[in-house]
């Protein structure tokens, strides 16, 4: 039998840990699909005290992640720390430095330096897996570089963020508000303390860009990606949507366009029927379009110390099969030095249908005014409803209207419009609508 595989694990927290203990507890099954045993032989965290639940005293401790990475016996470094700088950054540097294979879940260090680390990692011939990155225990990543060659994907989208799906679905299940609902996914630990970097989109921005990079041959551009979160989404506009036949989710969306590449982060209304509407809760999910296969769903766990582990443990296990002197797949698809320019498309010419929700004074010639800034712009309508607005005031009205395929420059000057002219006493609300299967 081979050598042993030797592993080096930094940050035992809930995805370190889980990696360790089904290490242990599949090892078995492991050498005999890889043909050799995975042992850890280092591993490092802040604290050396804390009791992680598994025993760790094998392994030779480290206080410090990039030493380890450095000096080590080890064939490959698994980062589990997370942040895109400090620790993270520098103990992946350098362990790709030093000829070693890294496995990593760090959307945030990929999404801000994964095309220079790449480069190292092929320059150096070894491996940078992050299967565990994107969408957790899906294994997105592996489908879209190796089961897709060949396919020119057209659009990828996805529910990338498990916190924001299910603040979403237990809004609509039980008619809570947003807050409401943030509160108990913070108690449950869905949600963290702060959950600004997920409930504005950060966290789905950063898989996105991994995604697009991954679908299109191009440079990751996680800067350069339209976001809103979902902290406006209301009651009015998830019971809206229902009515109308549609489900709000907060969907990435890269998409290839005439002028250049889309990528957004918004609420977004999908019809009730797709199946992505049917992604609940915490669950993940990922649509991918492409020109031979045409549209594929994965769906799963997408966070967790176990689903989490499962993607890490492919990703090792992948290393431990590869043949010494064999050519590597490159990182994202395409060699890191040919991945192309990011060219952005203006999202002022995003098309698509439009959902707008007015809540406007009750009195003659709203309606009409309304209408005539829309047809100022183009915009045709496949629906205008007008409803009260809550028994409370009589004074003031809702009016939902949906549109065809129009732009977002279109919908941005009618609604400027409208604000303008003095009917609304609320602020206005849009949410984009994605054509789903
Ligand atoms: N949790 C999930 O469901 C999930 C899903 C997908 C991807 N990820 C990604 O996986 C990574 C780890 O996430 P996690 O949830 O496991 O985080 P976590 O529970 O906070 O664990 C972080 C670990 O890193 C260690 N650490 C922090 N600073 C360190 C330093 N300077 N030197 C050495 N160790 C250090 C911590 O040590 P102490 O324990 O001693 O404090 C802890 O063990 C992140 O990149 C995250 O985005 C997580």
């Amino acid at each position: 039998m081979a050598e042993a595989l030797r592993v080096g694990i930094a940050g035992l927290g809930t995805v370190g840990a889980s990696v360790a203990r089904v290490l242990r507890d599949k090892a078995a099954e492991l050498t005999r699909q890889c043909g050799r045993d995975i042992v850890v032989t280092a591993v490092s965290a802040r604290d050396p005290k804390r009791d992680r639940g598994i025993d760790l005293s094998a392994a030779k401790w480290f206080d410090d992640p990039v030493e380890l990475a450095e000096k080590a016996d080890i064939d490959v470094f698994v980062e589990l720390i997370g942040g895109d700088e400090g620790p993270a950054r520098l103990s992946v540097k350098a362990a790709l430095e030093a000829g070693r294979h890294v496995v990593t879940a760090n959307k945030a260090l990929l999404a801000k330096h994964g095309v220079a680390l790449a480069e190292i990692a092929e320059k150096k011939g070894v491996l940078l897996n992050y299967e565990a990155a994107v969408a957790g225990g899906i294994p997105v990543i592996k489908t879209m570089r190796e089961a897709m060659a060949g396919n020119a994907v057209t659009r990828v989208f996805g529910i990338l963020n498990g916190t924001c799906n299910y603040i979403l679905t237990r809004m609509e299940a039980e008619g809570i508000s947003f807050d409401a609902c943030l509160k108990d996914a913070q108690r449950l630990g869905y949600a963290e303390a702060d959950p600004t970097f997920d409930i504005e989109g950060h966290d789905t921005a950063h898989k996105l860009s991994i995604l697009t990079s991954l679908a299109f041959g191009t440079k990751i551009a996680a800067t350069d990606i339209y976001m809103e979160g979902i902290s406006n989404i209301t009651q009015a506009d998830i019971r809206a949507a229902g009515d109308l036949g549609y489900r709000i989710k907060l969907l990435g969306v890269a998409q290839r366009t005439d002028s250049g590449i889309e990528q957004r982060v918004h609420p977004t209304m999908v019809p009730t029927a797709s199946v992505i509407a049917q992604v609940h809760g915490v669950t993940n999910a990922v649509a991918i379009e492409t020109d031979i296969l045409g549209e594929l769903l994965l769906s799963g766990p997408g966070a967790g110390g176990n689903a989490t582990a499962s993607a890490v443990i492919g990703d090792i296990a992948d290393i431990a099969k590869s043949r010494p002197g064999f050519q590597h797949a490159p990182v994202f698809g395409w060699p890191a030095k040919e991945l192309k320019p990011y060219k952005k498309a203006r999202m002022r010419s995003h098309a698509g249908g439009y959902f707008i929700r007015l809540t406007v004074h009750d009195r003659t010639g709203v309606f009409a005014a309304i209408a005539k800034r829309m047809a100022d712009s183009d915009i045709s309508l496949e629906s205008i409803v007008q409803q009260a607005a809550g028994a409370e005031t009589l004074a003031q009205k809702t009016v939902i209207l949906v549109t065809h395929e129009t732009t977002e420059a279109a919908v941005r000057k009618a609604v400027e419009g409208i604000t303008k002219d003095g009917h609304l006493t609320d602020k206005p609300q849009v949410i984009r609508i994605e054509r789903a299967e």
